[in-house]
């Protein structure tokens, strides 16, 4: 395992020669051609997502179609997805019916239960699923539990498994390091984490072993070095700016990033967030709808709260429910010259600005710092002299925003939204106002969702959980003045998350609907702790071996599955219990005494300890792990974390970061 510190060092062993080596323009190269051929060819398969215009990472003008895009009002679910959502309800009826069978509630019968209440949508569950931040931790923790709740994954549906809970979905969200995991899966056609993690010849996706400043052996065509690789992203974000547009330290992050997780030539540079919606499984209603989140910072300062805006990427839509922005904009056409809601008639639209990568980097800003920090080493000086033009064009304080310039929210809803003045709307990581899981676009009440798996892989304490992303978004539900309409069961503080060990174990919260002021979903929180592995390497680990890999995705299956049933063989029939609670109400069902029991066991039930525990290094979840017991007590988080890196880094990343 490598940690910046090491990765740093290595880069710094290339030679200021070869950074500057490297100046044939990659467009002229028969193998951009190729690039450029097979981008225009993509563009007319099955597979929708290289559809930017431009064919390549530019954004590009278009004429707009007749029926111009507007900005809407949050009041409502937008028309597409209310038009997609019956369609994926009814799409799963039967991985519902098969799922919950399959778990088996002892005393009930799931397959009558499904088909009594098949015809009635509005009483069957709608599940959703959301993978907190927390880099690449978060990427292999959030992995290991969708993988356990993934029907195709080899053995989730044996004994102990919870495979098939994915299938039935309605929805999954994801932020920062998590949004890098849900991304990567909807790019590459909601492949599984089984075929991601296993990777295929030639291709560099999920390939952790080289890190992102060094970049893959190979882009899909030939080998690459790590001039080559700078020199393609430096190319691909000066498209960008040659089509007009401002480019933020987040392209070339995002730019990165997409190497290891957009399995196609170049990181893809064309492919797009809103051509999600265009892809046939998606429209067919046969996947989950995904979402991104993000936090807006107000023009002028350099905070981001709690009462902070928070916006949502789907497939169709960028925009907020906040009272603040209070608007969605269609994605597609994001980059075009919008003002008070609408394209002037004499302009024209624009799209290819909603780049996957640049979306999955804006969520993930904070890590726009290790691109700075590569200040002083060989990283190609191009590179550094890029990044430091933006530094001085946008200040030093505005170096981990994504720039969404034009903002598509200018003049519009001038009272109440704080970037109605600004050119530009200035996105950061979605964790930076503490809510570190993407609950938000889950908890809206226009959604109606009834149960959310919370999988939390922050770094609150020895880069472990404590339940602090649940405080904080219980804390902003109870803010009159930003909740606007959401409401969330109350959660304890975090000495009695770690007293009580409810961030060790899975714990629902909320229980009981009639207690709640308000809807709210069931939450199924599924903290981060160690079954077969220490899985809580730094945030700052940025590179890592198949093995490790590995075994972090095993640990996080496990974490989702309770070791496959073995410290609860009940445990998936709890987890099919959680699924059917407000179903259970709605319909006035009795709830089955099996999953009363379940509830007796996994609900918190009001009880809290808030003495100051004295610190937190959880032990090994299954007795008999020895896979490598010699990280037991010791935790990673001391062995790598402070060895690894250098000071400066830490002195450079703000305080969110080390939380995240
Ligand atoms: C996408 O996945 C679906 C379902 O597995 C498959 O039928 C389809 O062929 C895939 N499309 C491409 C272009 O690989
Ligand atoms: C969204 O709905 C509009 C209006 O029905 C339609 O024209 C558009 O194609 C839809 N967008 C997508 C991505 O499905
Ligand atoms: C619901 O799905 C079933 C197959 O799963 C299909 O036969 C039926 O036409 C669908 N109904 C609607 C309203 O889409
Ligand atoms: C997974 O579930 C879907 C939906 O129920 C089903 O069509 C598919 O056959 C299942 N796949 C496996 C491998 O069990
Ligand atoms: C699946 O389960 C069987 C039986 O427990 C085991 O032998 C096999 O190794 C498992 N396969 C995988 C890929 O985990
Ligand atoms: C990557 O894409 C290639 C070409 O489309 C495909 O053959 C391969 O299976 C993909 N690999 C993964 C891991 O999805
Ligand atoms: C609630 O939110 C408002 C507006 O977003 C903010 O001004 C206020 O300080 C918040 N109140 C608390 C107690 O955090
Ligand atoms: C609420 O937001 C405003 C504007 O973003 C900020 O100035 C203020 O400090 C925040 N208040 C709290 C309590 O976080
Ligand atoms: C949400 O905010 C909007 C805009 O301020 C307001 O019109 C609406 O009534 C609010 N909804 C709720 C449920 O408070
Ligand atoms: C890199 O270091 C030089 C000199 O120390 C400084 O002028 C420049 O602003 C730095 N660039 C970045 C991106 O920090
Ligand atoms: C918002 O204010 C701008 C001037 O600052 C004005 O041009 C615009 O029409 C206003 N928008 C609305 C919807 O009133
Ligand atoms: C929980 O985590 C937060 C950081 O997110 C930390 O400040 C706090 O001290 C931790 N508390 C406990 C009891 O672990």
């Amino acid at each position: 395992m490598k940690v910046l510190g090491s990765v740093l060092a290595s880069v710094a062993a290339l030679s200021v020669a070869d950074a500057y080596s490297v100046v044939v323009p990659r467009d002229a190269s028969p193998k951009m051609q190729l690039v450029d051929s097979l981008a225009v060819a993509g563009a007319a398969v099955e597979r929708a997502l290289p559809n930017s215009p431009s064919g390549g990472y530019a954004p590009m003008e278009v004429s707009c179609p007749a029926d111009r895009p507007t900005i809407r009002a949050a009041s409502s679910l937008s028309p597409n997805e209310t038009a997609w959502l019956p369609i994926r309800r009814n799409n799963t009826i039967a991985p519902m019916r098969e799922f919950l069978s399959r778990m088996n509630i002892s005393g009930f019968d799931a397959t009558s239960y499904i088909n009594g209440i098949q015809n009635n949508a509005s009483a069957l569950p709608n599940i959703g699923i959301a993978a907190s931040g927390g880099g690449y931790r978060a990427l292999m923790n959030g992995a290991g539990f969708l993988a356990a709740a993934d029907n195709r994954t080899i053995n989730s549906t044996g004994a102990g498994g919870i495979g098939g809970l994915l299938q039935s979905a309605t929805y999954v969200a994801g932020l920062s390091g998590g949004g890098w995991l849900m991304g990567s899966i909807y790019s590459n056609n909601f492949t599984s984490v089984q075929d991601l993690r296993d990777g295929s010849k030639g291709s560099s996706v999920w390939q952790f072993g080289k890190s992102i400043f060094e970049g893959p052996d190979s882009d899909g065509i030939q080998l690459v070095s790590t001039t080559d690789y700078w020199t393609t992203i430096l190319h691909e974000v000066n498209q960008k700016r040659d089509a007009g547009f401002n480019a933020s330290i987040t392209d070339y992050w995002g730019r990165a990033l997409s190497f290891q997780l957009v399995n196609a030539t170049d990181g893809g540079p064309a492919y797009t967030f809103s051509s999600i919606a265009l892809q046939p499984n998606f429209v067919s209603g046969e996947i989950p709808m995904p979402f991104l989140v993000s936090d807006g910072r107000a023009p002028g300062t350099q905070i981001v709260s709690l009462n902070s805006t928070v916006f949502e990427f789907n497939p169709f839509e960028l925009g907020s429910w906040d009272p603040t922005t209070y608007a969605f904009a269609p994605l597609r056409y994001v980059g075009s010259n919008f003002s008070a809601g609408v394209v002037p008639e004499d302009g024209n639209c624009v799209e290819g600005f909603d780049q996957i990568g640049y979306v999955m980097g804006t969520s993930s800003t904070l890590f726009n710092q290790f691109l700075l920090q590569i200040n002083g080493t060989s990283i190609p000086g191009f590179i550094e002299d890029a990044l430091t033009a933006i530094l001085t064009d946008i200040g030093e304080d505005q170096n981990d925003v994504a720039q969404w310039q034009p903002n598509p929210f200018y003049n519009y809803n001038n009272d109440t939204n704080r970037n109605s003045i600004s050119q530009q709307l200035t996105l950061t990581d979605g964790g930076e106002d503490g809510q570190n899981i993407p609950l938000y676009p889950l908890i809206q009440p226009q959604r109606k969702v009834d149960v959310i798996f919370a999988v939390d892989s922050s770094a609150d304490i020895n880069n472990w959980p404590n339940g602090t992303s649940l405080v904080a978004t219980y804390e902003r539900s109870l803010n009159n003045t930003i909740e606007n309409g959401t409401a969330f069961p109350s959660v304890p503080d975090q000495n009695t998350f770690v007293n009580l060990g409810l961030n060790t174990r899975p714990t629902f919260f909320g229980c009981d609907a009639s207690n709640i002021t308000g809807t709210a979903p069931l939450i199924v929180y599924i903290p981060n702790a160690p079954y077969n592995t220490q899985s809580n390497v730094s945030t700052f680990t940025m590179s890592y071996s198949d093995d490790q890999r590995n075994s972090i995705i095993e640990n996080g299956y496990n974490v989702g599955t309770m070791g496959n049933g073995t410290l609860d063989s009940e445990w998936p029939a709890c987890v099919a219990c959680a699924v059917l609670s407000r179903s259970f109400t709605r319909t006035g069902t009795a709830v089955p005494s099996a999953c009363n029991d379940c509830f007796n066991r996994y609900c918190w039930n009001g009880t809290t300890n808030s003495t100051t525990p004295n610190t937190y290094y959880p032990d090994y979840r299954l007795t008999n792990s020895t896979a490598d017991a010699s990280g037991k007590k010791k935790n990673a988080a001391t062995s790598t974390a402070t060895a690894g890196l250098g000071f400066s880094l830490f002195a450079a990343v703000s305080v969110a970061a080390l939380l995240i």
